[in-house]
Formats: C-alpha cells, sequence, structure tokens
C-alpha cells in the first residue's frame, strides 16, 4: 500500500473542505488520458512549449552550453516526452555529448520513452529515474558534470506559492555554479481560453480527475461510483489560479475498506484536486529572488501564451 497516499486520502476527505491531490492522477492510466489531454486542440500548454523548443532550439542549445561542450540533461515529470523529443533530437543532430536522464513516477511512460529514443533516435546515454522529484534528485551526484535540470509544461503550476518557493529553494541548493534549470510556465492570458483548456467537449480532463477516485476503489477497496461525481473547474484572474475539483451529484456515503474509513457527501459538495497556476514575469522574478535564482534567457512562443525560463544561481 502507498501509505502517504492513504494518509492523503483519511486527511484530505476528513477535512471541512475536501481535497486530494493531482500528484496522485499520475498512475499508468492517468499518465495515458494526460497524453491525451496534451493531444486535445483547446490543451495549448504542449502545443505552445513545442513550439518553442521547434523554433527556437539552436538558441536554447547555445544556452545550455555556454563554454562547455557536455551536460547531464535531468527532466523532471518526463512523462512521454513528446515536446522534449525535439530537443533531444537537436542535440543528437549536432553532435554534443550528453546523458538524458528522465524521470516521471510512471514506469510505463518512461519505458516508452526510452525505447522510442533507443530505436528511432540511436540515443544510447539514457538513465531512467523512476520515482517522485525529491527522491530522485537526492540521488543524483550534483558534484560531477554541467547538469541541466528541466521542469517543463507548466508542472510548477501545481505548487501553491509556498510550495514553489519552497522547490525551488531546493532545485537552488542542489544546483552548482554553472549549472542550470529550465522552467515552463503557462502565463496570465484572456481567462476564457484557460478555461476553455480545461474543460474540454470530450470530457478527457473530467476522466482525469475522476481517475483519482477509480485509484482509490483499486488500491484502498473503496466503492466510490463514478457516476455519482462530475468535475468542475473555475479560473481567477486576479490571483492568477485556476482550481479544479470533484463535486458529489447527491447525497452519499463511500466506504473505504481497507482504511477502515468512512466519508459522507452532502449534495453539490467539492473535492478540490488541482492547483494550475498561470504566470506573470513579475510573480517568476519574485520567485526567483526569493531562491536565489536569476533569470540567464527566455523563450517564448509566437503568441506568449507560454514561456520556457532559463535559471542559473546567482
Ligand atoms: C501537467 C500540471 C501542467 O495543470 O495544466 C491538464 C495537468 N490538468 N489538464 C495542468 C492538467 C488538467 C497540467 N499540468
Amino acid at each position: 500500500m502507498d501509505i502517504e497516499f492513504a494518509e492523503l486520502v483519511k486527511k484530505g476527505l476528513s477535512a471541512k473542505n475536501k481535497y486530494l491531490s493531482s500528484l496522485y492522477f499520475y498512475d499508468d492510466y492517468g499518465s495515458q488520458l494526460f497524453q491525451m489531454i496534451t493531444k486535445l486542440p483547446e490543451y495549448y500548454l504542449t502545443k505552445c512549449e513545442y513550439e518553442i523548443f521547434e523554433t527556437q532550439k539552436d538558441k536554447i542549445l547555445k544556452s545550455f552550453l555556454g563554454t562547455d561542450d557536455n551536460f547531464n540533461l535531468i527532466e523532471l515529470g518526463s512523462g512521454d516526452g513528446h515536446k522534449t523529443k525535439v530537443l533531444l533530437n537537436y542535440i543528437i543532430e549536432k553532435e554534443v555529448d550528453f546523458v538524458y536522464k528522465p524521470n516521471d513516477i510512471s514506469i510505463e511512460a518512461l519505458d516508452s520513452l526510452d525505447k522510442i529514443l533507443k530505436e528511432e533516435f540511436k540515443l544510447i546515454k539514457i538513465e531512467k529515474l523512476v520515482g517522485n522529484y525529491h527522491k530522485v534528485l537526492d540521488q543524483i551526484e550534483f558534484s560531477k558534470e554541467k547538469n541541466i535540470v528541466l521542469f517543463l509544461g507548466s508542472n510548477i503550476g501545481n505548487f501553491n506559492y509556498q510550495k514553489s518557493i519552497n522547490f525551488f529553494k531546493f532545485i537552488s541548493s542542489k544546483l552548482k555554479k554553472e549549472d542550470l534549470f529550465l522552467v515552463g510556465f503557462d502565463l496570465k492570458k484572456d481567462p476564457k481560453i484557460i478555461s476553455n483548456a480545461y474543460n474540454d467537449s470530450q470530457g478527457i480532463t473530467e476522466a482525469f480527475n475522476l481517475n483519482i477516485l477509480t485509484r482509490i476503489n483499486n488500491e484502498f477497496g473503496a466503492d466510490f461510483d463514478i457516476n455519482n461525481f462530475s468535475f468542475y473547474s473555475y479560473y481567477n484572474p486576479e490571483t492568477m489560479e485556476y482550481k479544479s475539483y470533484i463535486i458529489s451529484n447527491k447525497k452519499q456515503n463511500v466506504n473505504i475498506s481497507k482504511l477502515e474509513f468512512e466519508v459522507d457527501f452532502e449534495y453539490g459538495e467539492s473535492i478540490f484536486t488541482e492547483l494550475s497556476q498561470k504566470f506573470d514575469l513579475e510573480r517568476i522574478n519574485d520567485m526567483a529572488s526569493k531562491s536565489g535564482l536569476k533569470i540567464k534567457d527566455q523563450f517564448y512562443d509566437c503568441r506568449s501564451y507560454f514561456v520556457d525560463i532559463l535559471f542559473e544561481k546567482i
């Protein structure tokens, strides 16, 4: 049993305002659903970052290299690596010596990425890092070669303000002077565009959220009837927070047998599932300065919907 997940379920579902965490969206099925989301026409984030890599790969690689001729590329939460492949392919083409170290919670996603890179890209220097970011970063030896850490796709948006600063501080504490940190941020924009990205017509985002209840059913013997729950989300343009919830469609009781735990839901009651924070440069600069990082370079897509920022240590 995943003890941390079990603790979260017990704590989160007994709180006054119920909550779970999007960290647990990504079992193998959840990772598949997320990959489907990235291909939805409404979900612009992945497409913007893909465009940035496609159009600015030469600038990005030049920034990566500086005066060095090799590096380790550590990608946190790589998933299927769809957009990273553009960059990897270019680095291979330029015959730069590098080791790619993708990290993800999903073994399935990592294995398929590893297979594609070996077969199609003939990239042999791959080190798969399975598990959560913190454990993985603690295992890596940061003292040797130049390390470049990638945290793409606005994954940082899942952290609230304090957690994002703690995370930046943690990364900053790991980096040496010449190391770099590339982060993808989804930017503030017309709220309707943001809202559409999370309210797809095919209901995949809803399934992605509800999958966490299915996981609780499978892993802890719960009897959530998924048909009695639905998805609701909204954007607050003042705080730039996009928040997702699971809503109980009726008064109901759920039994989670393996945790010896029962939960009551009122009609209309919510479970907060995910924060997808949006950013502007003021906030990004603030996060950097509070964690001992500074901006080295910025790469925008043509509509300025998204930015990849390269940080270095102060
Ligand atoms: C992978 C965390 C960036 O917040 O946009 C997609 C996950 N949630 N649709 C996001 C997600 C709903 C995504 N991140």
